[in-house]
C-alpha cells in the first residue's frame, strides 16, 4: 500500500466510528436501553455509596469501641497504682494520657453537671488574689476560667502552664497557697500523700476543696464512709467546713487548714477509696 493510501484510511476510521455513535443515539430503542443502563448505574453507585457509608459508620463504631476500651484500661490503671507508678506509666508512653483524656471528656459529656464548674464558680465568688493549686488539673480548665493565679499540676503537661509531676511532691513552697483543689483526682492508691502535700503547701486557714465521684463514697456498694474519710482529713490538720451531697454524680467537701496538725500522718486511719470504673456505653 502506498503511503498516501495508508494515511487516507487512517483519516477515514474516526469518521466511521462517529457515524456509528450518532446512529445508535438516534434510535429510540437504543436510547431506552441507554436510559435503563444509566439508571442501573445510578442505582449501583447509590448502593456502593450506601455500602461505603455503612462500612465507614461500622469502622467509626469499632474505633469508638477500641478507644473506649483503651480509656477504661488506663482509667483502671490510674486507680490501682501509686502516683509515682502512674508518672512512669505516662513517661513511657505519653500518648496514653491523651487517650485517657479523650475518654474522660466523653464520659463527662454525659454528666448533667461538671464538678470543676462548681469549683470555678466558688472561686469567682472570692478574691481573685487567692493563690490556687489545682492538683490533677487535666486540661487546666480551672486556670483558664478564673482570674486567680493557679498553679496547675498533672502527670503529663500538654501546656506550658501545667507542671508535670506526681502531685505528692510538687515544687510549691510550704505555706504558700490559699486554695488547694482536688477535682476527681484522688486516683492513686497513695491518695493520703496528695492530701499531705496539700497540707504542706497551704497557708494556715487555707482552703482544701475536694470533689470526688459519689459511688466511691457509697458504703452500700463497697464505697468508703464519707464521715470516716472526712475524719481522717481532719486528723491531718483540717476543719470540715461543709459537705455537699446534693449532686447525683459527685460529692463536694470543703475544709480549712488548722493552725496545727492534729495527728502524725502514720497515726491517721485512712479508709480505702475504691476505683471509679466506668461501664461500657
Ligand atoms: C479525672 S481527671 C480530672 C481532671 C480535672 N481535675 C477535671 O476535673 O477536669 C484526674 C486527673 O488527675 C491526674 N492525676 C492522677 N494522679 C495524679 C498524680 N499522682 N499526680 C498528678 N496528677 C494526677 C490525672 O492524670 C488526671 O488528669
Amino acid at each position: 500500500m502506498k503511503e498516501e493510501e495508508r494515511s487516507n484510511q487512517k483519516r477515514k476510521r474516526p469518521r466511521h466510528r462517529k457515524a456509528r455513535t450518532q446512529k445508535s443515539s438516534s434510535n429510540p430503542k437504543d436510547s431506552d436501553d441507554h436510559q435503563v443502563q444509566v439508571s442501573k448505574k445510578i442505582d449501583e453507585d447509590e448502593e456502593i455509596s450506601k455500602g461505603t457509608s455503612r462500612s465507614s459508620a461500622f469502622l467509626d463504631k469499632m474505633r469508638a469501641r477500641l478507644s473506649g476500651g483503651h480509656f477504661r484500661m488506663i482509667n483502671e490503671k490510674l486507680y490501682t497504682c501509686t502516683g509515682s507508678e502512674a508518672l512512669n506509666y505516662f513517661k513511657e508512653d505519653p500518648t496514653l494520657f491523651n487517650m485517657y483524656h479523650t475518654g474522660y471528656q466523653e464520659q463527662m459529656s454525659h454528666w448533667p453537671e461538671q464538678p470543676i464548674n462548681i469549683v470555678i464558680n466558688w472561686l469567682k465568688d472570692r478574691s481573685p488574689s487567692l493563690l490556687v493549686a489545682d492538683f490533677g488539673c487535666g486540661d487546666a480548665r480551672l486556670a483558664r476560667n478564673v482570674k486567680n493565679k493557679v498553679f496547675s499540676f498533672d502527670l503529663v503537661s500538654n501546656d506550658p502552664s501545667v507542671v508535670a509531676c506526681d502531685m505528692s511532691n510538687t515544687p510549691l513552697d510550704s505555706l504558700s497557697i490559699d486554695v488547694a483543689v482536688f477535682c476527681l483526682s484522688l486516683m492513686g492508691t497513695n491518695f493520703p500523700n496528695y492530701l499531705q502535700e496539700a497540707h504542706r503547701v497551704l497557708k494556715p486557714s487555707g482552703w482544701l476543696l475536694i470533689a470526688e465521684v459519689k459511688s466511691r463514697f457509697d458504703p452500700n456498694t463497697g464505697g468508703a464512709d464519707p464521715n470516716t474519710f472526712s475524719k481522717a482529713i481532719c486528723e491531718l490538720g483540717f476543719t470540715s467546713v461543709s459537705k455537699d451531697f446534693s449532686n447525683k454524680m459527685f460529692i463536694l467537701l470543703y475544709f480549712k487548714k488548722k493552725e496545727k496538725k492534729s495527728l502524725k500522718k502514720t497515726e491517721i486511719d485512712w479508709p480505702e477509696l475504691k476505683p471509679c470504673l466506668y461501664k461500657r456505653r
